[in-house]
């Protein structure tokens, strides 16, 4: 009898936990629907764009990044789960997949706002500028306690998203990479950042393709095809430094190869 009780009560958990998945699900697809219709979101974007394209020669910093950025970290974290790796966030505050998905989808989608102010020290006026709306998105769905600590989460991603940023959490991170990742046809910052000095010029529009998959020997693995050699200093320069003495870079291993050749090489 007992037994049958012990079955009868794990089938029961069972299902409120499929029902509190789903649930959880339905509330980040209504979340990131509300984000990005936002009519203030889109015009922060709008500006960032403008500063980035129009007044400091920079690339495209408007939607696509940010949706590219958003796609990346959701992939990492995709992966990682899939090999059963716990982020910071689900180990100290017992946060579900949805919530780190929540802080990730955030951050990327606000991280550069603060460059409708100006590119230097944006990500502080992005963190300025996020707080309230991160807030009035959230506390439509949760109570103050868990809307307050989502917030700072993705405060601090967006804060210690840059090059010299200094991440404390592993989705913190997974911004910072992703971010990075968006190196393809030109679309690096490197290019400015090193007063577009030969090598790095070259070097940033030499990257044709980024992946991000699941690896063999590691979680994931990044693939990188790039149309000339001179790519490979980009990745090693840019990219390594960014995963470089992070809780990320066990599970990663960035590849790259020249478009045409079969062999990646490990960098
Ligand atoms: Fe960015």
């Amino acid at each position: 009898m007992a037994k049958i009780k012990k079955l009868k009560s794990s089938k029961n958990n069972n299902k409120k936990n499929k029902k509190n998945g789903k649930l959880e699900k339905d509330i980040f697809n209504k979340i990131k629907g509300s984000l990005l219709k936002r009519k203030d979101v889109r015009a922060l974007i709008r500006m960032q764009n403008v500063l980035s394209l129009k007044r400091i020669n920079y690339p495209d910093h408007g939607m696509n990044h940010v949706k590219i950025v958003a796609r990346n970290s959701l992939r990492i974290f995709e992966l990682l789960s899939k090999a059963g790796i716990k982020t910071t966030t689900q180990i100290q505050h017992k946060f579900s997949e949805e919530d780190v998905k929540i802080i990730l989808f955030f951050s990327s989608i606000l991280h550069d706002i603060g460059m409708s102010v100006d590119r230097e020290f944006h990500e502080v006026f992005s963190v300025i500028i996020a707080k309230d709306i991160i807030f009035d998105e959230l506390s439509k769905f949760y109570d103050t306690q868990k809307t307050i600590i989502l917030q700072s989460e993705i405060l601090h991603a967006i804060f210690s998203h840059r090059r010299k940023g200094k991440p404390k959490t592993m989705e913190a991170e997974i911004l910072r990479l992703a971010d990075g990742l968006d190196i393809a046809k030109g679309r690096s910052k490197m290019l400015i950042d090193s007063n577009q000095s030969n090598i790095h010029f070259i070097s940033s529009f030499s990257i044709e393709k980024v992946e991000i998959e699941k690896g063999k020997e590691t979680p994931i693995e990044i693939k990188i095809e790039m149309s000339n050699p001179a790519g490979f200093f980009l990745v090693s320069e840019f990219l390594k430094e960014k995963i470089k003495e992070t809780k990320l870079s066990k599970h990663i291993k960035i590849k790259a190869r020249i478009k045409g050749q079969k062999n990646f090489s490990i960098l």
